[in-house]
């Protein structure tokens, strides 16, 4: 049985262990949303402490789509030069690098997009109280929105990341277009899953369609938006199934209509929601949420409950923590 320490092939993609740094907004992009140097530093860091995968924090792929002020853009081709740096350092580092993509619809605000807030429907996002009601996407705007993401992910590639991984998780759009709770359509992306996942299949085939054949395409999803009326998890793992038929390698599962950070919840609290998603996908699922102890996120893996692990605010306080779980891991296993 695979340990946190065993390299897994990820279509094609090597991975020295199963370690991940998982997408973490790090609030240092320019305005423009350009990388600056202290971003590249803050991933190279925790690649070289030896984790497998840094996923890179979300990546806007329309100005529409942007989240804040300091978040990083792939909207456009003048973001390349600082993508191929990021990438090139983390990959320097030995870990294998990806870019994640998004769209923020109603999580964003109209002062920093300069217009309306998108989203499915025009609901006030239950995970931002105070946020502004947005205006339903046209059906006649989509394809603009799938293409930004094929446009992102070709972008991300030929900045040297080795793969994407479309957000579809924590509220963002594609969260919004599953939730029942922010999709109130009656047109074909409304109503039952196979509708409100339309988009994300569409997105998903889009950006496939765009990348080099055979490059690894992941995606992060919301198993359970963890609030009353909300998605959960008999529809995430319908939406996984699909995902997987239509080409994703990997299923990042998160979950949490509005944050994925499990407040008051004990450790590992997806660990169940990733379970149920890899018994009905033939894909590595990863999973992230209160795993920082060592010992837990190796016992994950080696419980075959997932496949990969991620590790945020622990590795986001301590930027050796891969390092030292494999100090750990392999001394453990050395005297055992
Ligand atoms: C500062 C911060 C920024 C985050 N940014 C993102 C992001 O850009 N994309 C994303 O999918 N999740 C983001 N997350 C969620 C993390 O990837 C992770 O799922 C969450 O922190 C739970 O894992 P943990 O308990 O190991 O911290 C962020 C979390 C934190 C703490």
């Amino acid at each position: 049985m695979p340990d946190l320490l065993s390299p897994l092939s990820v279509q094609g993609l090597t991975l020295r262990n199963r370690i991940v740094m998982p997408p973490m907004w790090s609030g240092q992009a320019t305005p423009d949303g350009l990388i600056t140097p202290a971003i590249v530093e803050y991933h190279r860091r925790r690649a070289a402490s030896g984790c497998g995968l840094v996923i890179v924090e979300h990546a806007f792929v329309h100005p529409r789509g942007r989240h804040s002020s300091t978040q990083i853009g792939v909207h456009a081709d003048a973001a390349l030069d600082g993508l191929t740096r990021l990438a090139s350092a983390i990959r320097q580092e030995g870990a294998a690098a990806c870019l994640q993509i998004s769209h923020a619809g109603s999580r964003g605000s109209s002062r920093l997009i300069g217009a309306p807030l998108l989203a499915p429907s025009a609901v006030r996002h239950p995970g931002e109280p105070e946020g502004e009601i947005p205006e339903a996407v046209p059906e006649a705007m989509v394809p603009e929105i799938v293409r930004a993401f094929g446009d992102a992910a070709v972008r991300a590639q030929a900045a040297g990341f080795d793969a994407v991984e479309i957000h579809a998780a924590h509220g963002f759009l594609l969260g919004q277009f599953l939730s029942p709770l922010t999709n109130r359509r009656d047109d074909q992306y409304g109503g039952a899953v196979e509708h409100r996942a339309r988009l994300h299949l569409e997105v998903l085939a889009e950006v496939r369609a765009r990348l080099a054949p055979g490059t690894p395409v992941f995606v992060r999803l919301g198993a359970h938006d963890e609030m009353p009326g909300g998605l959960e998890l008999d529809d995430a793992c319908w939406t996984a199934g699909r995902l997987a038929e239509g080409g994703a390698c990997l299923i990042d599962v998160s979950g949490g209509l509005q944050g994925s950070r499990g407040v008051g919840k004990g450790p590992g609290y997806f660990v169940p929601y990733a379970q149920a998603i890899k018994a009905v996908v033939p894909v590595p699922v990863m999973v992230t949420g209160g795993l920082g102890e060592a010992d837990l996120a190796d016992r994950v893996v080696r419980e075959g409950r997932a496949d990969l692990v991620g590790v945020g605010r622990a590795m986001l306080n301590d930027p050796d923590w891969a390092g030292k779980a494999i100090a750990r891991l392999s001394t453990a296993r050395r005297a055992g």
